[in-house]
């Protein structure tokens, strides 16, 4: 008699089937790891809300390159942290300052490495915005975006491979590129933080950046994270203006927002898991909550099958690790 009963197949016994079947694979090829740069000798501070992440003087960036490079990652992202502060952000388009000689320092180590560079005023101004303020603590988004697109000129003349705009000032893809291409750099590729959201995730990222803004917040330059059309409208424009590869930020409450990002545009899409998302497992696996890699493995593959193409994450180390001994 045949059997009509509806029941799905038990397949998935099989480990190697539940392997065949597998939809969403975690690659090491599309980590991105964040490092934060800092001036001085030897130091190698570990940011305290974010465990397992330091600040480096640029000799000991050298050898975490090497471990970076052994870990098979390919890409990183850098923060620098200047030693002057000022109304203007002026280290930030400095030739000779932390970022700048940072990238030489990881091109003669690993040529082949992925050099970024977060492309904003924050860590550089005074006040910590991410532009320049007027009188009334206004933003002034015209003249931030000539200071922006010098900045980006600045690390890419120094060797970096691609510039990642953070700062959310309108039109900044269009200027950066503009200036870009009018100094020959038409190959240079741009990550545009497009739908970047104002958001408490940040918490941790503004110590280990030293850039939380000293009045007000970033609302006037940040997407509300009530609104999801208006973040395709932004990512729209950015497209437009030129970016090379958009990203959506912070990632974990951002997931839609990712899966209508790849379901609408035909670029490359980057999540940024943020700091906030890094320290609340980082905190609770601490107190023995979690399963430290069961939770990172399984939040970093969400990402990735909500449309993540490429994650900028903290824990890419941890992940290719895990990736390199085989058990993920
Ligand atoms: C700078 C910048 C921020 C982050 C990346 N670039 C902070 C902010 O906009 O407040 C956040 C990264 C993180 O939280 O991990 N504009």
């Amino acid at each position: 008699m045949i059997n009509l009963v509806k029941r799905p197949r038990r397949i998935r016994n099989i480990k190697a089937v539940r392997e065949l079947v597998k939809e969403t694979h975690l690659n090491v090829n599309d980590l991105i790891y964040p490092l934060f740069v800092v001036n001085g000798y030897n130091v190698k501070e570990e940011i305290s809300s974010m465990p397992g992440v330091y600040h480096f003087s640029l000799d000991i960036l050298k050898g975490e390159i090497e471990e970076i490079k052994d870990l098979g990652i390919k890409s990183i992202l850098l923060f620098g942290l200047p030693e002057h502060k000022d109304e203007c952000g002026s280290s930030a388009y400095d030739d000779s300052n932390i970022v700048q000689k940072a990238i030489k320092v990881v091109k003669e180590i690993a040529p082949d490495m992925c050099v970024i560079t977060d492309v904003c005023l924050c860590q550089y101004t005074s006040h910590g915005h991410c532009g320049l303020i007027n009188e009334n603590g206004k933003v002034l988004n015209d003249e931030s975006v000539e200071l922006l697109a010098k900045t980006a000129l600045s690390h890419i003349k120094a060797g970096a491979d691609m510039v990642a705009p953070s700062d959310m000032m309108d039109g900044r893809i269009k200027g950066i590129r503009e200036l870009l291409d009018k100094e020959g750099y038409y190959d240079s590729p741009i990550m545009s933080y497009s739908a970047k959201f104002s958001s408490a995730f940040y918490g941790p990222f503004r110590e280990a950046a030293d850039s939380a803004p000293a009045f007000g917040d970033r609302k006037s330059y940040q997407m509300d994270y009530c609104n999801s059309s208006e973040a395709m409208r932004e990512i729209e424009l950015d497209i437009e203006e030129g970016a090379d590869i958009i990203m959506v930020k912070p990632a974990l409450a951002y997931l839609d927002i990712l899966r209508r990002a790849k379901d609408k545009f035909n670029l490359p899409v980057a999540a940024y898991n943020v700091s906030g998302e890094y320290s609340m497992v980082k905190a609770a696996a601490k107190m023995g909550w979690i399963d430290e890699k069961q939770v990172v493995l399984e939040i970093l593959t969400g990402i990735k099958r909500a449309g993540a193409d490429i994650i900028i994450t903290y824990f890419a180390k941890e992940v290719a690790e895990w990736i390199r001994e085989g058990s993920v």
